[in-house]
């Protein structure tokens, strides 16, 4: 049997590292934890990503009595984008959280279906979506959805 290397490789840095663009990104996502919605899970997320021209579109957690019917910052912020402006890619996507004690020390990653709708905005504009998770220790830098999704399902796999 053969083996398939899967590995990746993330960057991770201080705040001040990222460029003065991305350091207004992250800390749009901070701001946007502000918004979240979430009385059950009482954990705050708050995603903030710039569109190909630069314009900013937020989005926090929003959460409903009956769970399922919720939805996470990354796809509130990647919709609403999407409804407003089809003709822009997405070019960068800022996460942050909070929780009882503030902010995360370390950042949270996109959950599964989140990994799975921005793979769909990569294989839409045929572009990679850099992604900020911020974490008051350090802030991860994923190049493309695809390291965190490493196997990908989209359209063309139907063919
Ligand atoms: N959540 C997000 O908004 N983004 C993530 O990446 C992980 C989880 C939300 C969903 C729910 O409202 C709360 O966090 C707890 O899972």
């Amino acid at each position: 049997m053969k083996t398939i290397d899967l590995s990746i490789k993330i960057g991770c840095c201080q705040m001040d590292e990222l460029s003065a663009e991305e350091q207004v990104l992250v800390e749009k996502a901070i701001a946007a934890t502000a918004n979240s919605y979430s009385p059950y899970s009482r954990f705050s997320v708050g995603a903030a990503l710039y569109l190909e021209d630069d314009t900013i579109v937020i989005g926090a957690n929003q959460e409903n009595a009956a769970y399922p019917s919720g939805l996470c910052a990354e796809r509130s912020a990647v919709f609403a984008a999407q409804s407003q402006r089809p003709d822009q890619a997405i070019k960068t996507l800022a996460i942050a959280a909070r929780n009882g004690g503030g902010l995360m020390k370390q950042p949270i990653v996109p959950c599964g279906a989140c990994r799975q709708v921005i793979l769909e905005m990569e294989d839409r504009y045929k572009r990679p979506v850099r992604i900020l998770l911020y974490g008051t220790e350090g802030v991860y830098i994923i190049n493309t959805i695809k390291d965190l999704l490493p196997l990908q399902f989209v359209g063309e796999s139907m063919k």
